[in-house]
């Protein structure tokens, strides 16, 4: 039995502007409050394109909604001549909660390494944000069958040097690459090998209590239909959701899981 809190986090990627920001999340809270969601029971999370989150914001607090809301990315530095970056003072300044680092389209089309992606974790946990570190391996990996290994390797290099102390306020989002926007799901117990490795991973180098803390989220074409079940392995605490968290129905769907 374990005390995680189960998280649904809709990455919304390069999608919806701020009125469509504004509609979706009013829809969300309004499917959400008909289902007579439990908030403690399952912890909802928004994370917009960056032009959205100041909407996000004004809704949340002006109907003090249970909803959270995170970033896609962040700048490992603090100011400065850095054309293009957000930084995490912007982004706390926003009321933002999470922040993802390390998703497979950034390292693909952003050439960014496992060194980054730490750094960037290490970055928003200093700023009292909740870092999501994302890793999932490609489909020749998976054949290979070496995504065990490919996996936990990038999870190491990230948290290289990290306390167990500060692991544990992390989450992690396993995403097979093959799995992501494809409408091919990874099997749960695919989800379960993985993700199990991962705490166990983090049980070797860290104890119990960093392995036992440490939220770790399935991603890849995760939907209302296979939530369930994927929510029924032991090691899976949460989706990182994409395609299925850009509709209020069927986001709100899958926070009711339970
Ligand atoms: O970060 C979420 C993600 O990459 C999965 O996307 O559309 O397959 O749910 P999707």
């Amino acid at each position: 039995m374990t005390n995680r809190i189960p998280l649904m986090a809709g990455n919304w990627k390069m999608n919806l502007d701020h009125l469509e920001a504004n509609h979706l999340v009013q829809g969300l809270a309004l499917a959400l409050g008909d289902a007579g969601h439990d908030y403690a029971k399952c912890e909802v999370v928004v994370i917009p394109p960056f032009t959205d989150i100041r909407t996000v914001q004004t809704i949340v607090d002006a109907d003090e909604l249970g909803i959270k809301y995170g970033a896609q990315d962040v700048s490992v530095h603090d100011n400065g001549a850095y054309t293009g970056e957000i930084s995490t003072a912007m982004l706390t300044k926003l009321g933002v909660s999470y922040v993802v680092m390390g998703h497979s389209e950034r390292r693909e089309y952003h050439g960014e390494s496992d060194a980054l992606v730490g750094a960037k974790a290490r970055k928003v946990l200093d700023a009292g944000m909740t870092p999501i570190l994302c890793c999932g391996e490609a489909l020749e990996v998976r054949k290979a069958g070496t995504h065990v290994e490919f996996v936990l390797a990038q999870v190491r290099a990230a948290l290289e040097g990290w306390s167990g102390q500060d692991v544990a306020k992390i989450v992690i989002a396993y995403e097979p690459i093959w799995a992501i926007g494809t409408g091919e799901t990874a099997t749960a117990e695919d989800a379960q090998e993985v993700c199990g490795a991962i705490r166990e991973a983090l049980r070797a180098d860290y104890g119990d209590a960093t392995a036992e803390a440490v939220r770790v989220l399935y991603g890849g074409s995760a939907k209302p239909d296979n939530i369930k079940e994927l929510m029924a392995q032991p090691d899976v605490d949460g989706a990182l959701i994409g395609g299925a968290s850009l509709k209020a129905e069927s986001f709100a769907a899958m926070a009711g899981f339970y």
